[in-house]
């Protein structure tokens, strides 16, 4: 079976025009790797219910990879996060410009619905994916996420307001990457659950990001670090020691609910959350 990371590389976006730049600009953060972790999560549920779809998954896997490609190009850029480093690469915005970043990100958007319209599933299917994705990494989800991250910049937000902030801009779209394989798998029945699961998983990450933030250089990390100090990030609002403590929390509750799931989901899921749940301990 040819692995994900080929199928990404086969299906890169394509453009051949008088522009001399735009297609590598298209291709190039997306070359740059990254961990995929939600194109594993995706594809960890279709292999745990139904092994057999899960090559027609990587077109889901890679609709998700491309919106999250596109959410980073736009974090990056000068009137958002402003860094010159992303998955170990120098930026689009300094690598070209700010044109190429802002139209890329919006090319990498569109692109992966356009994926999703051409993935081997029912229409009835499809339809259920797109707007899964559109739902969780849209209006009311990763940009409404990404407009409270950067209005409240300096502005302190109480804890319960800063999660609606963390689960807006980071763990919706982790949720919907489980939710997306359930769908797939035709077992809706755990859509729910599994979609709750990935909103405290996604908390979990934004939490260990924040917190790699200020414990990991940028040559660590593949980008620009201590970055946060004007943010509502759980670090900055909450002091390292009291971050630590809440994702040591959230990891612990994450290994209790993985104990109702199916033994096959465990298993296919164990590997990936073993890797990303204590993260921040390294
Ligand atoms: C970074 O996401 C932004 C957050 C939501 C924390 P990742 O940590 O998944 O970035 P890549 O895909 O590995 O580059
Ligand atoms: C961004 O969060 C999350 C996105 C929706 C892209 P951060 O701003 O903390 O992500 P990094 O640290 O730049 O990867
Ligand atoms: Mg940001
Ligand atoms: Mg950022
Ligand atoms: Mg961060």
């Amino acid at each position: 079976m040819q692995n994900f990371e080929q199928f990404l590389l086969d299906n890169l976006p394509q453009s051949q025009s008088i522009h001399p730049t735009y297609e590598a600009a298209l291709q190039n953060m997306l070359k740059a790797g990254g961990k995929r972790f939600r194109p594993a999560l995706l594809l960890g549920v279709v292999k745990a219910y139904n092994p057999l779809l899960t090559e027609s998954a990587y077109h889901a896997a890679y609709a998700i990879e491309l919106l999250h490609t596109y959410s980073l190009i736009h974090d990056d850029l000068p009137a958002m996060d402003d860094s010159p480093l992303r998955r170990g690469h120098p930026t689009l915005h300094m690598t070209y410009d700010e044109v190429t970043a802002i139209l890329v990100g919006d090319a990498l958007n569109t692109y992966s619905f356009e994926v999703l319209s051409n993935a081997p599933f029912s229409d009835e299917i499809k339809v259920k994916l797109m707007s899964e994705l559109a739902h969780n990494g849209g209006l009311n989800g990763m940009v409404l996420g990404q407009a409270i991250d950067c209005y409240f910049e300096n502005k302190p937000l109480k804890l319960e307001d800063i999660k609606i902030l963390h689960t807006n801009k980071t763990a919706k779209l982790i949720a919907a990457a489980l939710k997306m394989g359930a769908i797939i798998v035709g077992r809706d029945d755990e859509a729910e659950k599994l979609y709750d699961f990935g909103i405290k998983l996604g908390l979990l990450f934004q939490i260990q990001d924040d917190i790699l933030d200020v414990t990991q250089s940028s040559d660590e990390a593949g980008k620009l670090t201590n970055n946060d100090e004007e943010k509502n990030s759980f670090v900055t609002i909450l002091g390292l020691d009291e971050a630590l403590r809440e994702a040591n929390l959230l990891a612990e509750e994450l290994h209790k609910s993985m104990e109702s799931f199916d033994e096959s989901l465990q298993r296919e899921l164990s590997p990936i959350l073993t890797k990303y749940i204590n993260r921040h301990k390294n």
